[in-house]
């Protein structure tokens, strides 16, 4: 079994933001999650390449659309990189093997006979490439996304029959688990309870795209032809890479992470081409917030985008997620604010989590002879249960993707062994010699809690959680999974500890 995930398809109008950076994150702690677990993950990203958006944008910039995509693209993957996404597949929908994916897939649909000719009228919004609901017939309609003038079209298209999926899409849309969070989920069913339209799928006067063949003049809609990019995306660079081979790979995908502004293409459209063709549609379709600065959108037209690069130089990595997994619940929107950010950072990273392994460390290389301490019962059922339970919650959070949860189910844990050892006062009891096998007893369940969070935290913060870990000498250091590990009580006793490093450093506000 297979567990597919997909980020969106990013438009190469312009190099990663900080909305790009937050859904690309979260795919990626996920995919680490299952990893762990043991399935074979096939996390896809990319970029949608082709349509009226990038064309102007490489006109204006007065190179090819090709070598403006080709520059753009490059720029997603090297940041990818520095952000040490783990995707396993980056599909470019202006690659021949996409191309060759949306040609197959399209004769489908005409065997279907659910492709005709049309006349296509309407206001387009060229930064969301899509018609909108008619705005008061207005020449000065505006995108409410973009704040930018619609245009007015009126051409011949090619249309796809959405409407004969009426009953099928309300079926999908009304189970239990298909779109995520639920208040999503109700504004889809009542759009759709308005009646389908069929769609225009090709666009004319528009050459940045694929040709429909037999059809001159015509290239597809950028949704028809980005959306298949998450099943091209499978068997690109495979022996075998027809659509079938795809499917039969790894398809239908498991989750598609998105943000809200998209979920109709994503919960409707999709799923009805799918169906169409005879393909499964996705198993959910989970539609995220924004990030807003001021309570607005973040995004290159609105001008207000916080670049992902100076965060990436200036905080790192890992103080980045933490604050986008551990602070906003997926779904809901989040206001990126600098003094926030900084607080969180310093008390749930540096203080709670950092302080406490680098003092149970220390102590216990002091007191222990550079050792973790020896002793015969060293099992503290109070902990071992937080602990434990600590487990349970995080697994099913995750379960559901509700990893602010899964992350605060750590951070909860790490204060109750903070308030813990300050209880217990180790640095007390050491002065006198009859309280040792307590001291040890203390130091002991310190040091196996914080090998337990290292382990929770590898999926949310790989490089932090690989730290924790290499100060108490349990990177890698067996063949057992992950679930294993997270058996309580496998800190070895007596057992050599490394100089204590701090894991990370404070941060300053600006
Ligand atoms: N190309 C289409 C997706 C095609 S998928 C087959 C697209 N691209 S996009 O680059 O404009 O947006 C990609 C994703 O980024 C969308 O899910 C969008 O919601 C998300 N975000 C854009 N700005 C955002 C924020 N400020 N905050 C969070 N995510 C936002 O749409």
């Amino acid at each position: 079994m297979t567990f597919t995930i997909t980020t969106p398809l990013y438009y190469v109008n312009d190099k990663p933001h900080l909305g790009s950076v937050y859904t690309t994150i979260i795919c990626d702690s996920i995919a680490r999650y299952k990893r762990l677990l043991g399935e074979k993950v096939i996390f896809i990203t990319g970029v949608d390449e082709h349509g009226l958006k990038i064309q102007r944008t490489a006109s204006e910039k007065k190179v090819s659309p090709q070598s403006h995509c080709d520059e753009i693209s490059d720029s997603f993957i090297e940041n990818w990189k520095k952000w040490e996404i783990s995707f396993d597949k980056f599909i470019r929908t202006s690659s021949e093997h996409h191309a060759n994916i949306v040609n197959e897939f399209y004769q489908k649909v005409i065997k279907s006979d659910d492709i005709y000719m049309g006349i296509q009228k309407g206001w387009y919004c060229v930064g969301c490439e899509e018609f909108k609901d008619n705005p008061d017939n207005s020449p000065l309609a505006q995108c409410p996304i973009h704040k930018k003038n619609l245009e007015w079209r009126d051409e011949e298209n090619l249309f796809f029959r959405l409407s004969k999926y009426q009953n099928q899409i309300e079926e999908l849309i009304n189970k239990e688990d298909f779109i995520e969070p639920k208040e999503r989920k109700n504004e889809i069913i009542n759009f759709v309870s308005k009646g389908l339209k069929d769609f225009s799928i090709s666009r004319t006067n528009l050459d940045w795209g694929i040709k429909v063949p037999d059809h001159n003049s015509h290239t597809f809609y950028v949704w028809f032809d980005a959306l298949l990019g998450y099943i091209s995306a499978i068997s690109m660079e495979e022996s075998k890479n027809t659509l079938e081979d795809s499917i039969v790979m790894g398809w239908p995908a498991n989750i598609h992470i998105i943000g809200k502004d998209i979920l109709r293409f994503h919960a409707i459209y999709w799923p009805a081409m799918l169906l169409s063709a005879g393909i499964s549609p996705p198993k959910k379709v989970f539609g995220h917030g924004f990030l807003t600065r001021e309570g607005q959108k973040m995004g290159k037209s609105l001008g207000n985008i916080l670049d992902p690069e100076i965060l990436l130089t200036k905080y790192g990595n890992e103080a980045v997620r933490w604050y986008l997994l551990k602070d906003i619940a997926l779904g809901n929107d989040g206001d990126f604010q600098n003094k926030r950010f900084v607080d969180i950072i310093n008390n749930d990273l540096a203080n709670t989590i950092g302080n406490l392994l680098n003092r149970s460390s220390s102590m216990s290389r002091k007191w222990f002879n550079n050792k973790t301490p020896n002793l015969e019962d060293k099992n503290d059922s109070k902990i071992k249960d937080y602990a434990n339970k600590t487990i349970d919650k995080y697994i099913s959070f995750f379960e559901k993707y509700k990893i602010d949860l899964a992350s605060n189910e750590i951070l909860k844990f790490a204060i109750f062994i903070n308030l813990y050892l300050n209880d217990k006062q180790p640095w007390t009891l050491i002065k006198d010699d009859k309280n040792i096998e307590d001291v040890k007893f203390i130091i002991y369940n310190v040091l196996e809690s914080c090998r337990i969070i290292g382990l929770l935290l590898q999926p949310i913060l790989p490089n932090l959680s690989c730290n924790i870990l290499i100060q108490l000498g349990q990177l890698n250091n067996d063949n057992k999974s992950w679930k294993e590990k997270l058996n309580w009580g496998l800190l070895p006793l007596d057992y050599e500890l490394p100089e204590p490093k701090p894991i990370i450093n404070k941060l300053d506000y600006d």
